[in-house]
């Protein structure tokens, strides 16, 4: 295993409070770090938030705020609610924080004297939207981007220009040959192809931009936005000079969505190529998913709030189900309905009843006491490395294989008639029951830590009782 163990989540955009599609990921980081510590790696997990640019200087004008109290408000909602999710990270960055504007300011000098910015003119149109100049063949049929329904900006401004068309070279062969890995494949694919249709410099300052980080040499412009937020992989680990960043970097791996490969895997390196600095080992991109089959929206108004979930349903069901119903690099669809089945078969009849079911028979028939405990019946081979590779639906698979397997096998060995007839026979199958419910708690930790610490701390109790049920019945949100 790796001797050390960083991942980030993306950091998010403040002009939106959280929703489950900003989970997702950070749910996912959550998972790994939380995978890595338990195998003792040392391990650092990084989230945050984005909030710089036109896009949030907008938000907080329509909010009637300054920046800065609109910023630190939805800042504070994203932590809150990552906290309720059980999502542990070691450190949250806001791209406002003074050591972050300090670390990117370090970073622009290195680039500068690196010899790989010049200043130059651009003229094209703006989506603030993507924040990112989209090209005039992307808009539909109205001449609105076809993302945000809005219009582009026409934009003529004087710039400093980053020589992204030096790079394609050195980025194909570092994906080529893995020193760069992207994951899944079609996204790798996505991004060659990109690279072989001819890398453009890129304009990596605005000059209309107030809201952001002013270049060092040039006061009149402000870091485009992007750029200042890739920087927070590395200002949150105290670049150039902290222990934290001699440690951890470079990242293990960037979760992003597909949304934001181009910048992930071609931008950010090619900067970290300019300034010397190693790149990060690999980019993993998740899919998108829909609610009901719709994309989430504003418009919409479908966007869903964790917080609600998590307190109709509990942090871990809603973890659970995230990440076994969609599997990681793919796109899927999020319903309440799907929610709730998987919340009833698979936890409340599935892990619940095998819980309650095995608590009941020592606390009646044991007098609470548990017989020794022997070694898991079944081997849950595999897991860990599927929770490596980033399979993480392969993996909670696995684990309900055994928990139905472990379901099946009291209803086979009847243990309650056992109890009375055989002792030594029903010890037997009691041992291995919470051996393997141990195996399982272990292995659901990461995903489920709250479950995982319920399990644990019901079956080490002096006296074992029968437990209350991890996933109380549903009062059912439709027919
Ligand atoms: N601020 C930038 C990222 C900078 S990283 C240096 C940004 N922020 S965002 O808030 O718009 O979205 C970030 C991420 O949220 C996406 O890349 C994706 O991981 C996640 N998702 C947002 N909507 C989602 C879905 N509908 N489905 C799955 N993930 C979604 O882009």
């Amino acid at each position: 295993m790796t001797e050390k163990f960083y991942v980030t989540s993306p950091i998010y955009y403040v002009n939106a409070v959280p929703h489950i599609g900003s989970a997702y990921p950070t749910i996912a980081a959550d998972v790994l770090a939380r995978f890595y510590r338990g195998a003792g790696v040392p391990t650092f997990f990084l989230t945050g938030t984005d909030e710089h640019g036109s896009k949030i200087e907008q938000a907080a004008r329509a909010a009637g705020q300054t920046p800065e109290d609109f910023t630190r408000e939805v800042a504070a909602k994203f932590s809150f609610a990552w906290d309720q999710l059980g999502i542990a990270p070691d450190d949250f960055i806001r791209t406002t924080e003074e050591r972050h504007i300090i670390a990117v300011t370090r970073f622009l000098e290195i680039l500068k004297d690196s010899g790989k910015l010049y200043e130059g003119e651009y003229e094209g149109l703006y989506c603030v939207g993507h924040e990112a100049f989209i090209n005039e063949s992307d808009l539909d049929g109205k001449g609105l981007c076809p993302d945000h329904k809005t219009k582009p900006e026409k934009l003529k401004e004087k710039n400093w220009f980053f020589k992204l068309s030096d790079y394609g070279k050195v980025l194909k062969e570092k994906i080529l040959t893995g020193s760069l890995e992207i994951e899944p494949d079609s996204r790798k694919n996505e991004v060659l192809s990109f690279i072989d249709s001819g890398l453009e410099d890129i304009a990596i300052s605005r000059p209309n931009v107030k809201w952001g980080i002013r270049l060092p040499w040039d006061e009149k412009q402000t870091v485009y936005v992007w750029v200042d937020a890739l920087f927070n992989y590395i200002s949150a680990l105290g670049f150039p000079n902290d222990e934290k960043y001699k440690k951890f970097w470079p990242a293990d791996v960037h979760l992003i969505g597909k949304d934001i490969i181009r910048f992930h895997c071609v931008i950010w390196p090619a900067l970290l190529e300019a300034a010397g600095i190693s790149w990060p080992r690999k980019v993993f991109a998740h899919g998108f998913f829909t609610i009901d089959g719709e994309k989430i929206s504003k418009s919409l108004g479908n966007a869903i709030d964790p917080n609600n979930l998590v307190d109709k349903y509990g942090a871990d069901a809603v973890r659970y189900f995230l990440l076994r119903e969609i599997p990681f690099g793919q796109d899927g669809d999020f319903s309440i309905d799907k929610l709730e089945a998987r919340y009833e078969g698979d936890l409340a009849n599935g892990l619940g009843n095998l819980f309650s079911r095995l608590t009941t028979l020592i606390a009646q028939n044991l007098e609470g006491e548990l017989p020794d405990v022997v070694v898991s019946p079944r081997d849950f081979d595999g897991v860990g490395r599927l929770i490596e590779n980033l399979k993480f639906h392969e993996a909670l698979a696995k684990i309900w294989e055994e928990i139905a397997w472990a379901n099946k096998y009291i209803d086979e060995t009847k243990p309650w008639e056992t109890a009375k007839k055989n002792e030594k026979l029903f010890k037997e199958v009691i041992s291995s029951l919470v051996a393997l419910l141990y195996e399982i708690a272990k292995n659901l930790a990461p995903f489920m830590p709250e479950t995982a610490e319920k399990i644990r701390s019901g079956l080490s109790a002096e006296k074992i009782a029968k437990a209350e049920p991890l996933f109380p019945r549903l009062e059912r949100t439709h027919a």
